[in-house]
Formats: structure tokens, C-alpha cells, sequence
């Protein structure tokens, strides 16, 4: 089920304890407790920060106009579902519950009447989840077997994307092997791992203390220093961290590590776009099959798995078309290997220069996922004096 976020507001001793009693077996997190309706401004501030799926707020002791209230919300957090708690089931109250805009009126017994509005609900975000979520897009980036280049390309279409004034956020979620501070230079002492840890205060604020800016509009999340990370975050966890982030950047990467790890499989929920980066070596081309089959497999469509042919020589053995044949999609990229390009970017401890050929390859292949424009070179102006 789709792990919903909630917002509670309830005054009302009575609702708040039947309220607490039907979450306790259900799969939803609560982000948000207050219990002072009257102390509008700072609700509204926690929602904003918070921005739940859901917000239970108790109207029995509102005696302002509701639609004051149900439009505060929706002005702080988009578009919520908002489930109105009374004491009362008068059919005026009902109907001016409605008009005003809440999603549903519920009142006690609250217990059968307020799982089966918040699974509606799950459900329903689970089929919007097939690409229509809430904030720009995501892309996660898999390594066929490790070793392909998936962290390269991952570092360098970020930056091009930066440059490109995109908002972006490049996530290392490859646990064990986290490449990403490396090739970027990114220095911080917090790693993701914070953020899967702490979600009990998980908001805007603590989220940007945790990510570092070393590339213009990007923003860097490690994974732990320290490597073979022993923790394993639940596959919820992963999905709340994602999808919290993501309305706050045009575009969201994120490096999920080599092969299709269990916590890579947790996040697909928040992927729009699979991107597996594979080499023409046999291994990685036996491992892609794989991979492809079992996302195929978990209901992961087709058209969002961009094949990335990395370090691919100059002369290919097998033609491009017999590789589609074979991996039963088209390639999205090919990338050209240039060892000694890389060699000399890294001994010098900085990130490929766009002008070479393979910066230039980075160039195209982060337009083509963001659907970008790319900036058009300047034209030299012929100048007369001066
Ligand atoms: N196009 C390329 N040409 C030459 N070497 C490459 C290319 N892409 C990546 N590499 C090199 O391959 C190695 C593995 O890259 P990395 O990005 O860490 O792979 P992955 O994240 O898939 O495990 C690194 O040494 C990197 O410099
Ligand atoms: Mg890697």
C-alpha cells in the first residue's frame, strides 16, 4: 500500500484517541501533530514544512467560516486530502463541511470509516504513482554489474543540468560503494543515512542541512562514509525520503548502486525514469537481460528504462540492432570510452571538461533525459574597433 503521509489536527480528546487507535495497525505515517486549532498560523507553518498526503483536522470546535480553513491548507500544501473530524453527524454540518471543500466528513465511530477513506486514498496514489506525481522528475541510475559508469555519468549529467538551470538534487543511495562525494568533491559529514534515520523531522529545513552545494543549482546527498553500511533503510523509508524530496527540485537523481539491489527495487515506486547504464562486455549485457526482465516483471513499463551504452569502442562487434534484439529495448545513448580522458580528470581531481568528446556526450545525454534545452553557442561578434 501506498505509504501516505498524515497531518493531524485535532482538538477533541474523544476523536484524537479514535483517530490514534485506527492508525495504530495501518501502514501511514503521522508528520504532523497539533492540538490547537486556534493557533492557525503555526499549523499552517508545519504543513508547509511537513507537506502530508493527508490532513485530518477536527472542525467541532472551528467557529469561523470552513472554507477560511480548507483553502489555508490547500494554499500551504497544494493538494491535499482533507478528511474533516466532528463530534456531530448533522446533515448541516455535513454539507457545509463539503461545500467548503473537504474530501471527506467523518465522525465517530471512527475506526472502520477513517481506514477504508485513507486506503481509498493510498490506492489512489498508487495508480497516479505510474508517472504523475507531485514535483519534477526523477531518474535513478543503475550500474549493470558495476564498473559501467553509472556514478560518472549520474555526477556529470547533474552538473550539465545545473548549468542547464535546472534545480537539481543528486542523490547517492548506492549504499555500499557511494561514489558520488568522490567525483564531485563533495566534503559533509551527514550522509542520506541521516535523513532515513531522522524522518520523525524530516522537513525542508532539516533536508538542506544535510545536502552540500559544491555544483551551481546542485545539490549533493552522500551516501555514508564509512563503506559496507550495515544498516539497511526499510523499503518505506526510502519511498517517504524520495517522494518528500522531490517537489522541491526540477529534477532528482539517484545513483541506487550496481545491479538491482533490494532498496533499488523499494525506490522504483519514485523513479519515473530507470536509467541502466551497461558496457558491450558479456557480463553486463547477461545482467541487463536480467535486470529489464524483473522490472518488467514487477509492472515497471518499457518506455520508462533508458538503455545507456557506456565506454562503447569504435567499432561495435554486434550492430545496434541486433543489441536492441537482444535486450528487448532501444539504446537510449551510447557513450564512447575514453579512458585516458577520465584518467587525466580525475589525477587532477576535478570533473571532465565539457569540451572533450565525453563531456560533450554528457551534454546530450542530460537534454535528452531532462527534455531540456540545450544553450546554443554563442556566435563570436565580428567587432570593427576595439
Ligand atoms: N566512458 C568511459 N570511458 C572510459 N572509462 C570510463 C567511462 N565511464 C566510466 N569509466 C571508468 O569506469 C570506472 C567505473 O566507473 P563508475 O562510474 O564508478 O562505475 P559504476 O558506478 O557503474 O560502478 C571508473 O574508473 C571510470 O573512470
Ligand atoms: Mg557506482
Amino acid at each position: 500500500m501506498y505509504p501516505l503521509t498524515l497531518g493531524l489536527a485535532i482538538e477533541n480528546r474523544e476523536l484524537w484517541e479514535q483517530v490514534q487507535g485506527c492508525l495504530s495497525g495501518l501502514p501511514f505515517r503521522v508528520i504532523v501533530e497539533h492540538q490547537d486549532i486556534g493557533d492557525l498560523t503555526n499549523l499552517l507553518d508545519r504543513l508547509e514544512r511537513m507537506r502530508p498526503d493527508v490532513v485530518l483536522v477536527d472542525i467541532s470546535t472551528w467557529k469561523e467560516p470552513l472554507e477560511g480553513l480548507t483553502s489555508s491548507i490547500r494554499a500551504a500544501i497544494g493538494d491535499p486530502m482533507i478528511i474533516a473530524l466532528n463530534v456531530t453527524a448533522e446533515a448541516e454540518a455535513i454539507l457545509g463541511a463539503m461545500r467548503a471543500g473537504v474530501n471527506e466528513y467523518l465522525y465517530p465511530p471512527l475506526q472502520d470509516s477513517l481506514r477504508r477513506a485513507l486506503e481509498r486514498r493510498a490506492a489512489e496514489r498508487s495508480r497516479r504513482g505510474q508517472g504523475a506525481k507531485a514535483g519534477g522528475k526523477t531518474l535513478g541510475f543503475f550500474s549493470a554489474k558495476g564498473g559501467c559508469g553509472a556514478t560518472t555519468i549520474i555526477c556529470h549529467v547533474a552538473a550539465e543540468l545545473g548549468r542547464l538551470n535546472q534545480k537539481v538534487l543528486l542523490a547517492d543511495l548506492d549504499l555500499d560503494a557511494g561514489m558520488v562525494a568522490f567525483i564531485t568533491k563533495t566534503k559533509s559529514v551527514y550522509s542520506v543515512l541521516d535523513a532515513f534515520n531522522n524522518l520523525h523531522r524530516l522537513d525542508i529545513s532539516y533536508w538542506k542541512a544535510l545536502v552540500s552545494n559544491g555544483i551551481p543549482n546542485v545539490e549533493i546527498v552522500s551516501s555514508p562514509l564509512a563503506l559496507a553500511c550495515k544498516q539497511r533503510p526499510k523499503d518505506e523509508d526510502v519511498r517517504h525520503v524520495i517522494g518528500f524530496v522531490r517537489p522541491h527540485y526540477d529534477c532528482t537523481l539517484v545513483d541506487l548502486g550496481r545491479s538491482l539491489s533490494r532498496m533499488a527495487m523499494a525506490a522504483m515506486e519514485e523513479i519515473d525514469e530507470a536509467c541502466l547504464v551497461t558496457t558491450l562486455e558479456v557480463p553486463a549485457l547477461h545482467q541487463s537481460k536480467q535486470i529489464i526482465q524483473t522490472l518488467l516483471d514487477s509492472g515497471y513499463g518499457k518506455n520508462r528504462i533508458r538503455l545507456v551504452l557506456n565506454r562503447t569502442p569504435k567499432r561495435l562487434d554486434i550492430t545496434p540492432g541486433e543489441l536492441e534484439k537482444m535486450l528487448g529495448l532501444p539504446i537510449f545513448c551510447m557513450i564512447p570510452n575514453d579512458y585516458p580522458e577520465l584518467y587525466e580528470t580525475y589525477a587532477e581531481g576535478r570533473m571532465l571538461n565539457r569540451n572533450s568528446e565525453l563531456g560533450k556526450h554528457m551534454t546530450r545525454l542530460a537534454v535528452k533525459l531532462a527534455n531540456v534545452q540545450e544553450e546554443q553557442p554563442q556566435k563570436k561578434k565580428f567587432m570593427l574597433f576595439g
